[in-house]
């Protein structure tokens, strides 16, 4: 994990996103690489991955409590972050984690994927890999809690599926099922879904 450049910011700035459309222009001149903010991994990458299973539980993919369980009270309402499946913790199995209202959730969000008002989607982008970010309000046009990817700005609807609203990513990114035991926040399966860009990650 130490290796991995996985920057997650809950907030951030236009600054931020010019700083990524500079670094699509590297992509263009290297191929797959990372950027300050975002994970890029070749389309052609094909590697296994190890599946997430029920009762994996889910802790802190980055910051200082990185490695760490996540309880309920980590995540107030609003509120997301990067996790891993503990054990698993490799970039494909990056989960963006969040709370919100239940009552907010609609089809074809897999509602029995949520528990609490906690959801989670795959974190890599199904256009390049990049990873995505957590925005709880307004940005752009859109006035209510959405994922961001900075690279090429596909934004995906965290109360509808996580389907695309904007940018180039070609489908939504897949849902994680959840549960609750002893107040820590686990996996109730595995990704409904490949991971990432083209074919995906199995
Ligand atoms: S990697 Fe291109 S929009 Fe996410």
């Amino acid at each position: 994990m130490g290796e991995k450049k996985i920057v997650y910011n809950e907030c951030t700035t236009r600054r931020k996103i010019l700083k990524g459309m500079l670094g699509i222009a590297g992509v263009g001149a290297l191929g797959g690489l990372t950027l300050s903010f975002g994970t890029i991994k070749s389309p052609s990458n094909k590697k296994k991955r190890q599946k997430v299973a029920k009762g994996d539980k889910l802790v802190f993919a980055v910051g200082p409590n990185a490695g760490k369980l996540i309880n309920m009270k980590d995540l107030p309402l609003k509120k997301g972050i990067l996790a891993f499946p503990k054990g698993k913790e490799e970039h494909n199995n990056l989960i963006l984690l969040f709370h919100a209202e239940e009552k907010e959730f609609q089809k074809p969000t897999k509602i029995g994927y949520t528990v609490e008002g906690f959801c989670a989607y795959s974190a890599i982008c199904t256009h390049m890999g990049c990873t995505v970010e957590w925005y709880p309000q307004k940005q752009f046009s859109f006035d209510f809690p959405h994922l961001f990817c900075p690279c090429h700005q596909s934004v995906f609807d965290v109360f509808h599926g996580a389907k695309v609203l904007a940018g180039p990513a070609p489908r939504p990114l897949p849902q994680l099922p959840l549960m609750i035991a002893d107040n820590t926040i686990s996996a109730a399966g595995d990704f409904d879904g490949p991971i990432g860009p083209k074919q995906g990650v199995e």
